[in-house]
């Protein structure tokens, strides 16, 4: 027989002496949303006559089939002809936290849509329930918007990207000649939205403003602090000082995008970014200095607060939560923003001491932009070195927390930023098996030994095969 091997593992799981013997395990399970679990839970329960899946929902139902296709998997041929035996099995599980995510940049570099379904799938192999959709950025924009075209008619393409690492401070790049870009219509992003929630998946849109946002200047230079220039999409990486003007034209400009994000995606959460937004052009424009007047603001930089508080009242109106990146704590955000703490575990720990619900997302322990070997042997990459232990290893909530402010972590979550990730070959090496590692902790899987969860992954690998994504193998 084969060992059990799910992953992540769930909470509970106990095998019992016996086999089930059966034709056909998959379809012979008997299947119940019952009333007495909870909405999150679900229960296997295999015995000499058959097995039974029950569930508080139709989602913890879903995880419970994810389950339970892992399970049998272990089941061995029998002497009866086209008889398999199950092992006896009884698993009760429920996650440990509610957002267990991963976000994928295709910004940076276009993903095409069947290679994101695929990722769906890799995420509902995990158990996994959000896919937040890193869909604008400085280097490309993604997103079909029909009141203004030129977003992905100008702003989708970048005419050549820079090659290799670039090291802060330069100015002086190579390029490699080629055009890269496309972008996803409304009906592409409303067949991920489908697949996705089939399988339990909420699709996070985000679109990062005010900073970030140079592929939109490029296609409408209104919108930026110096109009009379024309901007190119960015074809190198880094922090762009070029972000949005605060004029209200602009404030109406993003209103009207995010009316039609809104239309697309029927997430309760939409992320409008709020990371690295350099003030120095509000500095150095009359306008923006006028409205800091105004305001009566001290600096510039408070600038990026009242606007993403004026064009969040988008998501108001729809009953929609706002999620940011940390930045947010710092800049006047919503009392009921939900805060991504990514620049490190103390920046989760500040969010949730200013009373926000959190989801730690640092990117000491769960940047897959990272190398996970030694960079003279790995493909390029951005830096630093998570490896697969160390993902594994991965605390979600600081110990130094009190037990109200734990409350306040509402989950996790792996980001995949593509500046050195071509398309899917890439993604995939980055992406797996450290994604496997992190469900665990965003399941809330018990940390038994990193040698046992090798044993469990290696064959697991099989899955991820069968979903045709790429994945780095284990190292011998
Ligand atoms: C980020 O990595 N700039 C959120």
């Amino acid at each position: 027989m084969s060992d059990i091997a799910i992953v992540p593992a769930p909470r509970e799981l106990t095998v019992d002496e016996g086999r089930w013997i059966t034709a056909d395990p998959l379809g012979e399970a008997v299947r119940d949303v019952v009333e007495n679990l909870e909405p999150n839970e679900y229960r296997i329960d295999v015995g000499l006559d058959g097995a039974r899946l029950t569930a508080g929902s139709e989602d913890a139902l879903r995880h419970a089939e994810t389950t339970y296709a892992q399970l049998i998997e272990a089941a061995e041929p029998t002497d009866e002809f086209g008889k398999v035996a199950v092992p006896l099995a009884r698993i009760a599980d429920a996650p440990r936290f509610a957002w267990r995510g991963m976000m994928l940049d295709v910004a940076r570099h276009f993903m095409p849509k069947d290679f994101v379904l695929k990722v769906i799938d890799v995420l509902a192999l995990h158990r996994l329930n959000v896919l937040h959709f890193h869909l604008t950025d400085d280097q490309g924009w993604r997103v079909e918007i029909e009141a203004y075209p030129r977003l992905t008619e100008v702003g989708a393409w970048r005419a050549e990207t820079m090659v290799g690492k670039m090291t802060r401070g330069q100015k002086e790049f190579e390029y490699d000649g080629q055009r890269h870009g496309g972008f996803y219509t409304k009906d592409d992003l409303r067949e991920i939205v489908a697949y996705a929630a089939d399988r339990g998946i909420t699709v996070v849109p985000e679109i990062d403003l005010p900073g970030h946002m140079q592929a939109a200047i490029a296609a409408y230079p209104e919108l930026g602090n110096h109009p009379d220039q024309q901007l190119t999409v960015r074809q190198y990486w880094g922090i762009s000082e070029d972000v949005l003007n605060v004029n209200d034209a602009t404030v109406e400009f993003v209103k009207t995008v995010l009316r039609e994000v809104l239309d697309i995606f029927p997430s309760p959460y939409v992320h409008l970014g709020g990371d690295e937004c350099p003030s120095v052009q509000w500095g150095e424009s009359e306008a923006a200095q006028k409205r800091q007047a105004e305001l009566g603001l001290d600096e510039p930089g408070q600038l990026q607060g009242w606007f993403t508080a004026q064009v969040a009242e988008v998501l108001a109106e729809q009953g929609r939560r706002l999620v940011g990146w940390d930045e947010m704590v710092d800049t006047d955000c919503p009392d009921d923003a939900v805060i991504m703490a990514w620049r490190s575990a103390e920046r989760g720990e500040i969010a949730v001491k200013a009373g926000h619900e959190t989801v730690m997302a640092p990117c000491e322990s769960v940047y897959f932009d990272y190398y996970q070997g030694d960079p003279a042997t790995e493909p390029l990459a951005i830096g630093n070195f998570i490896p697969l232990e160390k993902v594994y290893d991965f605390e979600v909530v600081p110990e130094s927390l009190t037990d109200d402010e734990k409350r306040l972590i509402v989950g996790t979550q792996c980001q995949i930023w593509t500046e050195y990730m071509e398309g899917p070959e890439q993604v995939g090496y980055m992406l797996l098996p450290r994604l496997s590692a992190f469900a665990e902790r965003a399941w809330g899987s018990e940390k038994v030994s990193y040698d046992e969860f090798l044993g469990r992954l290696r064959p697991h690998l099989a899955r991820i095969e069968r979903i045709g994504v790429n994945y780095r193998p284990l190292d011998s």
